[in-house]
């Protein structure tokens, strides 16, 4: 099994400081093989926010993989937000392109889900190009071909998930799903909505396990109270447990487990 914290839009510039002092604790205590963050790691893409979410990735214990969210582009320098949007990112936290980390028999695949701008009103929608679905579903191959079992971490949600975790999906998203099914891939880890969620994707016959974060740090719960998630991962099994910022700690909430068959996702009996 290959434990992986995964957290999601901690915002920093808009943090909860009673929440990253219990979050720091909780995952020195999981002590996970890799912590894997979906996006909005900052509120506004300012140097400050950056450098804060910098200092956080480097207290963890674990090795990480990030990927960007749509805060990340800076909002308030257009100058940069149009032609170098992740030149802040890549100067505090890493690649902004495709990722590839293999873990024992487990290949992380991170994408980038995020645009600077997009021919429609809200800029703050994921889109994936057809290249980028292209060039991810390459890499998924490869990775399934040398038996490792393929996740793939973004920040936007590629499917509806539960009540208002749903209202927005990535653009392109129903032709991303295909392809990732057809090229391997077994789970995608996002966040963005700030709802967390697990469950098998109907669009792709139960063969893909979505798995959304909530906000691990935010002030914008949305309703919920900060949340991330610790998954187990096996060559056929995943399970999922969630904590739950209660009292200045994080306590676990509740387990979901799935098993797969022939290549199919089904909650464990
Ligand atoms: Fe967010
Ligand atoms: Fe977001």
């Amino acid at each position: 099994m290959v434990k992986i914290a995964h957290i999601s839009d901690l915002h920093f510039g808009r943090t909860n400081p009673a929440a990253l002092t219990a979050l720091t604790q909780a995952l020195d205590a999981a002590e996970p093989d890799i912590t894997v963050i979906t996006g909005d790691l900052t509120q506004s893409g300012r140097r400050r926010e950056f450098a804060e979410a910098a200092a956080f990735l480097g207290t963890l214990k674990s090795r990480f993989l990030a990927v960007p969210g749509n805060h990340d582009a800076p909002v308030y320098n257009l100058g940069l937000r149009f032609f170098k949007p992740w030149a802040r990112y890549e100067t505090h936290i890493g690649d902004a392109s495709i990722q590839r980390l293999a873990l024992g028999p487990l290949s992380l695949v991170g994408v980038n889900s995020a645009r600077r701008a997009q021919p429609r009103l809200n800029w703050s929608y994921g889109r994936l190009s057809k290249s980028v679905i292209k060039a991810a579903s390459a890499i998924a191959r490869e990775e399934q071909d040398a038996g490792r079992q393929v996740f793939l971490a973004l920040h936007h949600p590629v499917t509806l998930g539960p009540g208002k975790a749903g209202s927005r999906i990535v653009s392109n998203g129903e032709q991303a799903l295909q392809a990732f099914a057809e090229n391997g891939v077994s789970a995608i880890l996002t966040g963005h909505v700030h709802v967390a969620s697990a469950a098998p994707i109907a669009a792709t016959d139960d063969r893909i396990l979505s798995i959304q974060a909530g906000t691990a740090l935010s002030t914008r719960e949305r309703g919920e109270q900060p949340s991330f998630g610790l998954i187990d991962a096996g060559d056929d099994q995943i399970r999922l447990s969630i904590k739950r910022l209660a009292d200045g700690r994080f306590e676990p909430e509740g387990e979901q487990a799935f098993t797969r068959k022939a290549g199919v996702w089904r909650p464990a009996a």
